[in-house]
């Protein structure tokens, strides 16, 4: 499968709860209450008509939801950066290539939409192991750390991948 063949579709306010359910499977509680926030803002900011510089979509198998990623920008910061958000693919089917495809495709659209620095931030605790191992090999490099950023004391990672025109 190409790169842009896979089938993705933009989250709706009515994906919230199963979005992050599936952040909950994938990753933590935690970060399921902080998916919520975010996803419950991103929404309220779009029934106001107000662009929050964030977007998420979906992919499904047979209706089932299976995967989200999301882009984030920071509307008082350089309109070039892009960071990654809400990734996060169903434990059932990691390893098949579907987060690589996820990432790969956004990846294209940023590049599409003018975006030339892309940042994603994960953290040093064994639950994302496999996040980190799955950035290095996604060609993103490490930019830095901040020590003691979660509650439980990880700290913060931040790749950074260039993108060309
Ligand atoms: C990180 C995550 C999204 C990867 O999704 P995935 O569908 O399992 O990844 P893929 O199967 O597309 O793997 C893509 C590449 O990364 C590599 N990779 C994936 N997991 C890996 C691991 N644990 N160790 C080493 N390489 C890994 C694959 O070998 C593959 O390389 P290839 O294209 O050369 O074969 C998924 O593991 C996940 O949802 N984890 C929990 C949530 C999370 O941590 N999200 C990120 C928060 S910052």
């Amino acid at each position: 499968m190409d790169k842009e063949s896979i089938q993705l579709e933009p989250m709706r306010a009515g994906d919230i709860d199963a979005a992050v359910e599936l952040v909950r499977k994938a990753m933590n509680e935690h970060e399921a209450a902080w998916a919520r926030t975010t996803l419950e803002f991103h929404f309220a900011c779009a029934a106001r008509g107000l662009d929050d510089s964030r977007s998420y979509l979906l992919y499904r198998e047979n209706e089932r939801l299976l995967g989200v990623v999301g882009l984030h920008k920071y509307i008082w910061g350089p309109p070039e950066n892009v960071w990654l958000a809400w990734f996060a693919v169903h434990p059932d089917c990691h390893g098949r290539g579907v987060g690589g495809r996820l990432v790969d495709y956004v990846e294209m659209l940023a590049r599409r939409a003018g975006c030339r620095k892309f940042f994603v931030e994960t953290y040093d605790s064994t639950a994302f192991d496999k996040a980190r191992s799955f950035y290095l090999k996604k060609e993103f490099v490490e930019a830095g750390r901040i020590a003691d950023y979660l509650p439980d004391g990880s700290s913060m990672v931040v790749y950074r991948k260039s993108l060309s025109p």
